[in-house]
């Protein structure tokens, strides 16, 4: 049988047409939601997301402005345009695109955010009130992670739920918001120094990869009727974008997002949601 498709991209647009009529709300009230974006360097990856981020804004009547620094930029100067956009009044919420260069230390400055604009839902704040089982700006990706298995009723509560990658940004904050109460599922975190990784994920009743290596989920670690989602993503040598799912899963998945991942415009829709919540909480 072939796999229901978790479509993140068809997901997107449909949470993004119910943003717009949101804005189209706000701006008849007099507030255009404003958003900001700040660059160091010119990684081509962290170029077209950016890129992305405001082309969505434009498309939906969002005001916004992209600060670009150097990738020899100091901390100094970086804490410092921070600290301008944390005080400009025109500014609902912004971001700091990751990963900042190697002489930067990506913690740091997520942590200078205000945590009233951190439309990442990254700042130690944010992420402190979902550990402590009361979210209120959701980190992006796994916002988008969840409203994608949630949309196509994939079952939650009390299954066991593997996650593969530990990271700040996916991971970590993922394995929480699905052990929240109200989601109720039973979280494995595996990492890259977890052993027998495949026994893990074959009891697993939903696997979701966030690592970035390419095929690392094959068909022997899938149990068949699992939900597969792939959110890390390779660029292969010649530019074509594969999932850390391998393809021959498909033969055991009840549903799996597409070849080319799915979680990226998802991500982004989450990303305007916080800022619309953030605007909302200001004018409260
Ligand atoms: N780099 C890759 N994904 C993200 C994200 O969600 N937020 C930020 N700030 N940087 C990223």
């Amino acid at each position: 049988m072939q796999p229901i498709i978790l479509d993140g991209d068809g997901l997107a647009r449909n949470i993004r047409a119910r943003l717009a009529a949101e804005i189209l709300r706000m701006r008849r009230s007099g507030i255009t939601p404003s958003l900001a974006t700040v660059l160091v360097g010119n990684d081509p990856a962290s170029e077209a997301y950016i890129a992305r981020k405001h082309a969505d804004c434009h498309e939906l009547g969002i005001a916004s402005r992209e600060v670009r620094l150097p990738g020899a930029v100091s901390g100094k100067e970086l804490a410092h345009h921070i600290d301008r956009l944390n005080a400009d009044p025109s500014v609902h919420g912004f971001l700091v695109q990751l990963p900042l260069p190697p002489h930067l230390d990506d913690s740091r400055f997520i942590a200078r955010v205000d945590p009233s604009k951190d439309i990442d839902g990254l700042h130690p704040e944010n992420l402190g009130k979902l550990l402590g089982g009361e979210p209120s700006i959701l980190p992006c990706t796994p916002a988008g992670v969840l409203a994608l298995l949630q949309h196509h009723d994939v079952p939650l509560a009390g299954r066991n739920v593997v996650i593969i990658g530990r990271g700040a940004l996916v991971g970590r904050p993922l394995a929480m918001l699905l052990s929240i109460k109200g989601v109720d599922a039973t979280v494995t975190l595996a990492h890259s120094r977890s052993t027998d990784l495949d026994q893990i994920t074959v009891r697993a009743d939903v696997v979701i990869s966030a690592t970035g290596v390419k095929d690392l989920v094959r068909e022997h670690m899938v149990r068949p009727g699992a939900a597969v989602v792939g959110v890390g993503i390779h660029r292969s040598e010649s530019g074509e974008i594969l999932s850390d799912i391998a393809p021959c899963v498909q033969r055991r998945a009840a549903w799996l997002t597409p070849p080319h991942g799915s979680v990226g415009a998802l991500t982004r829709a989450m990303l305007l949601k916080n800022l619309l919540k953030l605007v909302a909480m200001r004018s409260a």
